[in-house]
């Protein structure tokens, strides 16, 4: 099992309708070649977690970077994976935009991703996913 993260920046400000089309669209997609993962979307910004089998992983990767909808792809980290840490989820979603955000997000996370968007550390975002993993 493999595990990708990065994060981009969307070329424009993404409406909640627009979000839900790319999130049905990956979900399609992801069911249907056992990835999973998770996708934060913080005011313009992406981090998405991609996992699965590598070549699955790699292959739609490859594919994410070529989307007109976000741009400045940056790979945070990869690194094979004994389990995964979305499991039970195709692409698990959070808007976490501060006008946006649901209950449960607390400023830590928030935090968090401002500081994976100035591209700090893998670490930073490892703190990220485990952080949504137990949301
Ligand atoms: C930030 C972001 C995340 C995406 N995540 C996924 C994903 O997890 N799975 C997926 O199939 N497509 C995802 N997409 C959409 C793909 O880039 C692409 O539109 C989709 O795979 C269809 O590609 P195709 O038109 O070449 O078939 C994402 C797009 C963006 C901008």
């Amino acid at each position: 099992m493999f595990e990708l993260a990065y994060t981009s920046r969307a070329s424009e400000m993404m409406a909640p309708n627009q979000l839900e089309e790319l999130l049905a669209e990956a979900i399609e997609f992801n069911t249907s070649h056992d990835i999973t993962g998770l996708l934060l979307y913080n005011d313009g910004i992406f981090f998405q977690v991609l996992e699965g089998e590598e070549y699955a992983v790699r292959n739609l990767f490859a594919n994410i970077k070529k989307d007109f909808r976000h741009y400045d792809v940056r790979t945070i980290y990869e690194q094979s994976l004994v389990q995964r840490h979305f499991k039970d989820w195709s692409m698990r979603f959070y808007n976490v935009s501060p006008d946006q955000r649901q209950q449960g997000h607390s400023d830590i996370i928030h935090t968090k991703l401002n500081e994976t968007e100035n591209w700090v550390m893998p670490s930073t975002a490892m703190v990220l996913v485990d952080a949504f993993q137990h949301l």
